[in-house]
C-alpha cells in the first residue's frame, strides 16, 4: 500500500469527446497529480444514465472514448488506476447507505438537480438524477481520497460529500477521510465561447464548445468567433470582461502561464491577436491528442485490459471500505461456505 495522499475523481462518458472545460478544469491536474499520489481515475458511466440514457452501444463506445483520450492527455496506467464505475458494484453499495443519511432537502438543493431538472421537466426526470451526487460521494469515499480535482461547477457535490463523511464518521465511528476539492484558479470555470454567463459545456451550442476532437479549422474559427467586448482593452478583469477573460484563462493554462503574464503579453496589441495565438494553443495540444486518442481507439482489446487491470487496483480499496462501513452499520457479515 502507498502512503502518499490519494487522489480520487471522476469524469461522465457523454457525447463523442470530452470538451476543453473538461481538460482545463480537471483532467489536466489528474496528470499533475498522479506522482504524488495514489491515484484513482474514474470513467463514471452509472452518472450517464441520469439523464435521457444514451443507447447501448453509444454508451460503450462513449466509455471507451473517454479512456482512450483520458490516456491520450497524459493518464499512466502504470502510475494510476483508470477504471470505470460500472464494474464496481461497490459504488452504488455505499450510495445505499450514504443516501439513508441524506436529507430529501438537502439533495434538493443540489443546483446540478434543480438546473438538470428544470430544463427536463421535473415530471419526466429519473430519480437517479436526484441521488446523482450521492452516488458521486460514494465514489470519492471509497477510496478515501485526500484530493479530489474537479472544476468549480463540482464544488457543491464535494461539499456534500464531506457532509456525508462527517455525519457517517460522527454516528458510527471514524471511517471516511474528509475530502477536500482541488479547484484550479483561472481554469476552475472556462466559459462557453458564444455566451461567456455560462460555462462551456457538452450540453451547449457546438458553436460555444470547442471538443478536443475537433480539428484544427473549427477550433480556430470558434475561437476567432468567440464573444468579447468593444472596450479594446487586453486585461484580466473575469467579472468586468469575462469573453476575454475566459481566453486568457486557456492560454495562461495550456501554456502554464499567470493569466496576468498573458494578459501583459498581448497588451496593446488587438483582440485578434490574442485570438490567433489562443487557437494556435488550443490546435497545438488538440492534434497530437487526437491522434493518440485514435490510435487507443484502434485497440479497443488493449483499452479494455488497461480498464481491467485499473477496476482490479480499484477494487482492492473500494472493498475493504464498503465491508468496513457495512460492518459498522450493523449489516450482518456474509456467512462463508
Ligand atoms: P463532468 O463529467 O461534467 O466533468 C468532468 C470534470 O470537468 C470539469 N468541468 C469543467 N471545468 C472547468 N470549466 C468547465 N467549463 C468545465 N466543464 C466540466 C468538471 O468540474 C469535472 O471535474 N459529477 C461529475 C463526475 C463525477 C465525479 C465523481 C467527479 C462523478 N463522480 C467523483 C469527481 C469525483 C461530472 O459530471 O463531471
Amino acid at each position: 500500500m502507498s502512503n502518499k495522499p490519494r487522489v480520487l475523481s471522476g469524469i461522465q462518458p457523454t457525447g463523442e469527446s470530452m470538451q476543453l472545460g473538461n481538460y482545463l478544469g480537471a483532467v489536466q491536474n489528474w496528470v499533475q497529480m498522479q506522482d504524488g499520489y495514489d491515484a484513482y481515475y474514474c470513467v463514471v458511466d452509472l452518472h450517464a444514465i441520469t439523464l435521457e440514457p444514451p443507447e447501448p452501444e453509444a454508451l460503450r463506445q462513449r466509455t471507451r472514448i473517454v479512456a482512450a483520450q483520458l490516456l491520450a492527455a497524459g493518464l499512466d496506467p502504470d502510475r494510476c488506476a483508470l477504471f470505470v464505475q460500472s464494474h464496481l458494484p461497490e459504488h452504488p453499495q455505499l450510495s445505499w447507505v450514504l443516501e439513508c443519511l441524506t436529507g430529501f432537502g438537502e439533495a434538493s438543493r443540489m443546483t446540478q438537480f434543480k438546473d438538470k431538472s428544470t430544463r427536463a421537466g421535473a415530471d419526466r426526470q429519473g430519480v437517479g438524477l436526484f441521488t446523482y451526487p450521492i452516488l458521486q460521494a460514494a465514489d470519492i469515499l471509497l477510496y478515501q481520497a485526500d484530493q479530489v480535482p474537479i472544476g468549480e461547477d463540482q464544488r457543491q457535490h464535494l461539499e456534500l460529500t464531506r457532509n456525508l463523511a462527517q455525519r457517517f464518521n460522527a454516528r458510527y465511528g471514524d471511517t471516511f477521510v474528509v475530502p477536500e476539492a482541488f479547484i484550479p484558479k483561472a481554469a476552475a470555470k472556462i466559459l462557453d465561447l458564444q455566451d461567456p454567463t455560462a460555462k462551456m459545456s457538452k450540453s451547449r451550442p457546438d458553436a460555444g464548445t470547442i471538443y478536443l476532437s475537433d480539428p484544427a479549422s473549427v477550433i480556430t474559427r470558434k475561437i476567432k468567433r468567440a464573444v468579447t467586448d468593444t472596450d479594446g482593452e487586453v486585461r484580466y478583469d473575469p467579472e468586468g470582461k469575462p469573453g476575454l477573460s475566459n481566453l486568457l484563462a486557456i492560454h495562461a493554462a495550456l501554456t502554464g502561464a499567470s493569466v496576468e503574464a498573458v494578459a501583459k503579453e498581448f497588451s496593446g496589441q488587438g483582440y485578434g491577436a490574442l485570438k490567433g495565438a489562443v487557437a494556435e494553443a488550443v490546435v497545438a495540444f488538440a492534434e497530437p491528442f487526437a491522434a493518440r486518442s485514435q490510435e487507443l481507439l484502434d485497440d479497443p482489446a488493449e483499452l479494455d485490459r488497461i480498464l481491467a487491470r485499473g477496476a482490479e487496483r480499484a477494487r482492492a480499496v473500494a472493498s475493504v471500505t464498503v465491508a468496513d462501513a457495512y460492518a459498522k452499520v450493523g449489516f450482518l457479515p456474509a456467512a462463508v461456505g
